[in-house]
């Protein structure tokens, strides 16, 4: 498979504290990969270091063959790659279709294809049809995270990177997340996601790195790791 995301001795500090030790992991196109972890262990600083949101301190960062490691952040989304925030980050004052055009603002392609896609997202979360016109900051918490996930896909990434989807969502809301994100990754979209529900995280996804204290503790296939004694103690409270 071929490599898209490769990330190579990734350093990140604030200030004197050492967030992300020099871990290194990839993606290959058509993945889900998930990158689970403790509260603090360093999974939204490794997402925003790819993201340039944080700059990293050490290592590199490299996307369908570019060097991304000291590049903008609006270039990367440019390149296909969009990041679905930790605790959704909606435009609050804007309505739900509102929303979903600032996700479209970086595309040159024509109305007609971004047409397509608001209809395609419509299909996949008709609930955000349903409340188009609605103010995004009154939708409920599990709406706001299908919009914070619609809006990144009206980017027409090549890649999404998920932060904690599941967080605060009742499980029946997690498991239509979950399936959401499967159908992405269908049609073609490489997933990273980023999980402290480490049990739904492993079902779905193909491989996994487990992250603490800044440093990757173990790797492997997915189904592997969710049968691991010690995952199971540490991640799964079995
Ligand atoms: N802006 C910041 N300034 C200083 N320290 C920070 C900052 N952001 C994160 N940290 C620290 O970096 C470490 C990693 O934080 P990070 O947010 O990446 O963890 P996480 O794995 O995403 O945790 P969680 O599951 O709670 O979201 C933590 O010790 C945190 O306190
Ligand atoms: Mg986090």
């Amino acid at each position: 498979m071929a490599e898209m995301l490769c990330v190579e001795n990734l350093l990140v500090n604030y200030g004197a504290i050492k967030a992300v030790k020099g871990i290194s992991f990839e993606v290959h196109q058509g993945e889900i990969v998930t990158l689970i972890g403790a509260n603090g262990a360093g999974k939204t600083t490794t997402l925003h270091a790819i993201s340039a949101l944080e700059r990293a301190a050490g290592g590199s960062i490299r996307f369908c063959g570019t060097d991304i490691t000291k590049m903008e952040a609006h270039k990367i989304i440019r390149l296909g790659l969009a990041q679905v925030p930790e605790g959704r980050r909606i435009f609050a004052g804007l309505t739900v279709q509102q929303n979903l055009q600032m996700g479209a603002y970086t595309r040159v392609d024509s109305a007609a294809e971004i047409q397509k896609d608001y209809d395609q997202i419509y299909e996949w979360l008709p609930r955000l049809k349903e409340r188009r016109k609605q103010q995004a900051g009154t939708l409920s918490g599990g709406e706001q995270q299908m919009l914070a996930i619609g809006r990144a896909l009206m980017s027409k990434p090549k890649m999404l990177l998920l932060d904690e989807p599941s967080m605060g969502l009742s499980p029946l809301l997690v498991k239509e997340i979950f399936k959401i994100i499967q159908e992405v990754n269908k049609t073609g979209v490489t997933i990273l996601l980023v999980e402290q529900n480490a049990k739904m995280a492993l079902e779905i996804a193909n491989r996994a790195y487990v992250l603490e204290t800044g440093t990757i503790k173990m790797q492997g296939d997915a189904q592997e790791l969710a049968n691991n004694i010690e995952v199971r103690k540490a991640y799964l409270g079995c």
